[in-house]
């Protein structure tokens, strides 16, 4: 089976969990490779809704091999708690990988975060708050603590000493914070590294050998396209590469052993935190949208900002990861208006573009030049085949894949799994959204 990365093709929380899901189905192994609990995936499997930070959704499938790999950040905290809670729910997690080289959030990580987005004011990114910024930067700098340190507790303790006092006067506001207590530090992290340590692993040849496999890899984009540190909105991105490239660095598999690349979008857009947006909607639709697809963060639980879909963005992450399919989601959220509208290019000033503008994060005067469609009435969250859909919806659905560039494989009309259609099947199945 193909070796899939799943990427989300616009600002983050497109549901890629759900595709992950449905592809990891069959598969040898999923692996989560950048990012970190900034993110949460969710799926919903028989009623049941389960969320994931850091642990790759492929977990629900006995059998599967799941990496968290070397580019992701890892808050051991959190990820205890969600071991903790898959196996209260009688969730095995036996088959959970942590490489050795994986990046740690060390208390200090979130300290800075906030005090840096304090520091800011009103140019504030709008991060999650978990660190992930200043454990990139730390790697970025070669300071940073990893996974095979966290968990010989004598190199621990030495690494987090020296990293405290290191930034001392760079946070001498914070004497006294907790995250600035190395023994304190040092306990807490002690029962993390002992829980953990069953799972840690060298990870680079494990995928190597999945990606040989018959089964093959799902391999697990978090964020999106436009968040990611080179080929986003900077600098309002997060610090890692949610791009489909993203997933070569972060596992240490070479692009040719990738065979195709997923992305994931929703029918509108959305995004959180600060930046540029330029279909956002403030007003009632925007509103309208917000409340019917429940927009609101999985991880913060932050009002998400909501806008008409974007295609200029489309064809941008089209290019940029080399899409081969796109998955759309949440269709379902726009039945009842009577025209859906979709961007196709940008009027900036007296210019019009087709493409992503170079200073798209700082353009003035920037509006979106819209296609209106028809829109549909029907409650769409019983359909189960494409055809099933209202013309008009399908017309849409039609319009998106030609004005992306990009077939789109299938459509999702509710979070449960048989809430996925397939619409091109040939594209569907080259994905691996078929087998079984
Ligand atoms: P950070 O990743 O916490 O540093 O946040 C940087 C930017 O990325 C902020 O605008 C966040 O709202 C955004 N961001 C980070 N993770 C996600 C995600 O999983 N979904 C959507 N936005 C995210």
């Amino acid at each position: 089976m193909p070796n899939i990365v799943v990427v989300g093709a616009q600002w983050g929380d497109e549901a890629k969990g759900k595709i992950v899901d449905r592809l990891a189905r069959g598969a040898e192994m999923v692996v989560r490779y950048g990012g970190g609990s900034n993110a949460g995936h969710t799926v919903t499997v028989d009623g049941r809704t389960h969320k994931f930070h850091l642990i790759p959704c492929g977990i629900l499938y006995p059998g599967v091999t799941c990496v968290i790999a070397d580019g992701v950040v890892v808050d051991p905290g959190v990820l205890v708690s969600e071991i903790e809670g898959l196996r209260s729910q009688g969730i095995s997690v036996e088959g959970l990988r942590i490489s050795t080289n994986a990046h740690v959030i060390l208390p200090y990580h979130r300290l800075q975060d906030r005090l840096e987005e304090q520091r800011k004011g009103a140019g504030a990114i709008g991060t999650t708050g978990r660190g992930i910024g200043p454990a990139y930067a730390d790697k970025a700098a070669r300071c940073g603590i990893r996974m095979h340190e966290l968990v010989d507790p004598s190199v621990f303790a030495a690494r987090v000493r020296e990293q405290i006092a290191a930034r001392a006067c760079l946070l001498a506001s914070a004497e006294g914070d907790p995250a600035m207590d190395a023994d304190a530090v040092i306990a807490e992290y002690a029962v993390y590294a002992e829980a953990l340590r069953p799972y840690v692993a060298h990870t680079v040849p494990l995928v190597a050998e999945a990606a040989r496999s018959r089964r093959g890899i799902v391999f697990e984009g978090a964020q999106g396209t436009l968040l990611d540190l080179d080929l986003g909105t900077y600098p309002y991105v997060t610090s890692s590469h949610p791009v489909a490239g993203g997933a070569c660095l972060g596992t240490g598999v070479g692009p040719t052993a990738i065979h195709g690349v997923v992305g994931v979008a929703k029918s509108y857009s959305t995004r959180v935190g600060a930046g540029v947006f330029p279909t956002e909607l403030l007003d009632a639709t925007g509103d309208r949208i917000r409340e019917r697809g429940n927009e609101y963060g999985t991880t913060t639980g932050r009002p998400r900002r909501c806008g008409w879909l974007d295609t200029v963005i489309l064809r941008y992450s089209a290019q940029v990861n080399g899409l081969t399919c796109l998955s759309l989601g949440h269709v379902d959220v726009l039945t009842g208006f009577d025209t859906v509208k979709v961007a196709t290019a940008y009027r900036i000033g007296e210019r019009v573009v087709d493409t992503l503008p170079p200073d798209l994060a700082h353009a003035r005067d920037l509006s979106p030049i819209y296609e209106e469609l028809p829109g549909w009435p029907e409650d769409v969250g019983d359909a189960r085949r494409f055809e099933d859909l209202p013309e008009t919806c399908r017309t849409y659905i039609r319009r998106v894949a030609e004005l992306s560039g990009v077939p789109v494989a299938t459509v999702s009309v509710g979070p449960s799994r048989e809430q996925l259609l397939i619409v091109d099947p040939a594209a569907a199945e080259a994905a691996g959204f078929t087998r079984s």
